[in-house]
């Protein structure tokens, strides 16, 4: 693959060292201020991903910045919040056991800051598309905001909308994903919304809300009812001193998936056969 240029408009991920990086968006004519220096996008634009570059006034500042692509757990990591936002980890396990990709239809609430929203329509490129909902205005004007900056506006839609109380008239979608308080009140309404054989996923920060969402998955006929938490370990690479990281984050959420399925009685099994129903071949019963 050829290197890939910057270009106006794009998010760039720029790092002075491990404690300060941050996501910006490059505009021309602009200027990103650090108590290190200045970065002038004009410098920017047009060098490559991967380049590095030394801030002005390069006779007093001068220190230099490295720039990346993107990735998705930088998203997360370095967007702007106010709520508590998905963890990468966790994204990736929300990617892999509900199969959002390439072309999925996703129906999102709450969107909060919209982390997971932009790792989740950043999968669904080129045909997919994410409805996310939430009912705080703040979220909804946040989640916009960094949608736009990840340049994910063409499949992402944010909108006002209840997940509990209103019809959002969806039908066949592919997954649902909540992270929201109350999910478990939201599963009847949802299963409407999902086709055949479609996911669901909760992410929860507690096991009480773990609970009451899997039992309601159970009354409403879901299968494949699975809950998982990661945890994952930083390590300190030094020499004679390499070990795990001494502080770390020590839970982040639980997430519970599950599966659409046909909602059919069984007419076989629905009472045993009696014993005359049996035939005999050569000694061996068979059901007649
Ligand atoms: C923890 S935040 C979601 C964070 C998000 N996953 C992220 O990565 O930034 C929970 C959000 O759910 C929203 N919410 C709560 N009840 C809701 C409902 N009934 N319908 C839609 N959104 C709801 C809240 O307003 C809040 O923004």
């Amino acid at each position: 693959m050829t290197e890939e240029i910057i270009k106006e408009n794009d998010l760039i991920y720029l790092i002075l060292d491990d404690r300060r990086k941050w996501l910006v968006k490059v505009e021309s004519g602009g200027e990103f201020h650090t108590h290190k220096g200045i970065i002038k996008f004009d410098d920017l634009i047009g060098k490559s991903f991967g380049s590095v570059i030394f801030s002005r006034p390069y006779e007093t500042q001068g220190y230099k910045f490295y720039i990346f692509k993107p990735l998705p757990s930088d998203y997360v990591t370095y967007m702007s919040r106010k709520t508590q936002i998905i963890y990468p980890e966790d994204a990736g396990l929300i990617l892999i056991y509900t199969g959002i990709g390439p072309g999925s239809k996703v129906v999102e609430a709450g969107c909060g800051s919209g982390a997971l929203t932009c790792i989740l329509g950043n999968y669904v490129r080129p045909e997919g598309h994410i409805f996310s909902y939430d009912i705080r205005e703040k979220s909804l004007k946040r989640a916009q905001r960094n949608v736009i900056n990840a340049n994910l506006q063409d499949f992402v839609s944010i909108q006002f909308g209840d997940i509990l109380n209103d019809d959002l008239g969806h039908t066949n979608v592919d997954s649902v994903v909540l992270d929201m308080p109350q999910p478990w009140k939201a599963v009847e309404k949802i299963k409407s919304y999902l086709k055949l054989s479609g996911t669901f996923v909760s992410f929860s920060p507690a096991i009480e809300q773990v609970k009451k969402t899997t039992f309601a998955l159970q009354e409403n006929g879901f299968y494949e009812i699975n809950t998982y938490e990661l945890s994952k370990r930083k390590f300190q690479v030094k020499e004679n001193a390499t070990h795990p990281e001494v502080r770390m984050i020590g839970h982040t959420g639980y997430m519970t998936f599950a599966r659409k399925i046909q909602d059919v009685r069984n007419p076989y099994r629905e009472k045993k056969p009696k014993r005359d129903e049996f035939v005999e071949l050569n000694g061996m019963p068979l059901r007649g």
